[in-house]
């Protein structure tokens, strides 16, 4: 199963996010293993759009557990309402943060990290846990990421929890 999700820079953003929903619905497509596939999912992501951090953290009780990702060594856990992560887990919506110094109660994991995205993965009212993506840019995700990555969290939802 060789599968490449090359960068395709010279197309906007919504049209790469579009081809790699494609792809990636095929690479996930009839496999339950929720390590497996967050694995993958971070691996393509990473790929395709060469994000500076992306992974997972997976609720366990009143705290977020590290999961897969791909980057820099990372915290393990991040209790309910801190930092974003948990802010995006108590509120149950997607955070996106243009300067992370901005954002009182920041975890900063890497020093480098200059914004970020935070998605729940949320599967008939319950929330799973987050994609967490962070960039060393400044302010470098907009709506587009937010629409798209909900849908790449979405379709990853339904693939493991159906
Ligand atoms: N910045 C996150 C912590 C996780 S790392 O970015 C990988 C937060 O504030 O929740």
């Amino acid at each position: 199963m060789e599968q490449h999700f090359y960068p395709t820079e010279e197309k906007d953003k919504k049209t790469r996010y579009e081809e790699f929903l494609t792809q990636y619905a095929g690479l996930i497509e009839g496999e339950s293993n929720a390590v497996s596939v967050m694995a993958n999912t971070c691996a393509a992501l990473k790929e395709a759009f060469g994000f500076f951090w992306v992974g997972f953290y997976l609720v366990e009780g009143d705290t977020l557990v590290l999961g897969p990702f791909q980057g820099d060594v990372a915290c393990y856990r991040i209790r309910k309402g801190l930092g974003v992560c948990g802010t995006a887990w108590a509120e149950g919506r997607t955070l996106v943060v243009p300067d992370v110094d901005a954002f009182p109660g920041h975890i900063a994991c890497s020093s480098l990290s200059r914004s970020e995205i935070v998605i729940p993965i949320i599967y008939n009212e319950v929330i799973k846990g987050v994609l967490d993506i962070d960039s060393d840019q400044p302010d470098d995700f907009d709506d587009t990421d937010r629409e798209e990555l909900e849908q790449v969290v979405r379709l990853m939802a339904e693939t493991l929890y159906t």
